[in-house]
């Protein structure tokens, strides 16, 4: 059994990243366009009894989600032996539970729909709630893209960030938890934490800075950057209360509406992010820095196909 790797047109980069890690060839296959718009879907060479990794982030538009369904059903009828769907950014994980009347749970409806095509495990990164794995009636592997923060820093920093110097701070209360991972795996760096609240309502917003950041570099921490709304409120609070520097850590960067003007106004010295969602420059904010995920993505493959621990690559 080979692997087979394709994908949609949503994240070419990280699909060539990752089969330029492997040494292997892009399956040949065609996604593109009927004349009236609807998506053209073929796989030009066999993966009949084949290991098929389709790799696709389903962030908007909503093509891009249903590429990857069509992909699936095509190696499907194929007779792939198995399909893994690597999907670098799952989009629509943010309405993960039902907390308002007449609202969608959209990650289960996501999760349902990639599980009907035909897709027989799950590969993805920083998933934006842990649970949405429990959506899926299939094995999920959630990477954390932290290795390749590490990686970056012990280039600049050979000894590691110094605890003594540098703080993990959650921008809100929500990414508390994974701000703390973080803070482990990077050197056991001390933790903070900002907390917006409103008293009252039509009472001014306050915020609060739980922790030690006077003096201190910040290594800001979250999931996903959007409007870039949530980082650029932490910045000032945190540069308020005295922090030196701050570096926002960041694996998805969409960077919708207004972000790069309200990102270029924050007091941020560094944006990182990696490249599960493809940007064109023109998008970004100043001071962006985007870090390759292809290699992380690449050698989980591997170890799937090889029947090998995952695991360990949860660092
Ligand atoms: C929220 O739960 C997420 O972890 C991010 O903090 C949020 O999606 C960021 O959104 P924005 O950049 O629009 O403030």
């Amino acid at each position: 059994m080979e692997i087979k790797i394709l994908g949609g047109n949503s994240n070419r980069e990280v699909l060539e990243g990752i089969c330029e890690y492997l040494s292997v060839e892009p399956t040949k296959h065609l996604v593109s366009r009927f004349s009236d718009g609807e998506i053209r879907v073929q796989i030009e060479e066999s993966v009949r009894g084949h290991d098929v990794f389709i790799v696709q982030s389903t962030n908007p538009p909503a093509e891009n989600l249903l590429e990857m369904l069509l992909l699936t059903d095509a190696a499907r009828r194929a007779s792939a032996a198995r399909i893994t769907a690597v999907i670098p950014y799952y989009g629509y994980a943010r309405q993960d539970r039902k907390d308002k009347p007449r609202v969608p749970i959209s990650a289960k409806l996501v999760a349902n729909l990639i599980e009907a095509s035909g897709v027989d495990r799950v590969l993805t990164v920083d998933l934006h709630a842990d649970q949405i794995q429990g959506f899926f009636n299939i094995p999920v592997d959630n990477l954390y893209a932290t290795p390749v923060f590490r990686n970056y820093f012990n280039h600049l920093f050979p000894q590691g960030l110094n605890s003594d110097e540098w703080v993990v701070v959650s921008p809100d209360v929500g990414g508390i938890k994974r701000a703390r991972l973080v803070a482990e795996k990077l050197w056991n760096l001390p933790l903070a934490m900002v907390d917006k609240r409103r008293p009252r309502p039509n009472v001014a917003e306050v915020v609060n800075v739980i922790g030690e950041v006077d003096g201190k570099n910040v290594l800001l921490v979250d999931d996903i950057i959007d409007t870039g709304n949530t980082i650029a409120h932490a910045a000032r609070a945190l540069v308020e209360r005295g922090a030196k520097r701050v570096v926002v850590m960041a694996t998805h960067g969409l960077f919708s509406g207004r972000a790069r003007e309200v990102l270029n106004d924050a007091p941020v010295e560094k944006i990182l992010i990696t490249n599960t969602v493809y940007r064109r420059e023109r998008a970004l904010p100043e001071r962006v820095e985007i870090l390759d995920i292809s290699a992380l993505l690449a050698e989980a493959i591997k170890r799937i196909h090889v029947g090998g621990s995952v695991s360990s690559l949860f660092l």
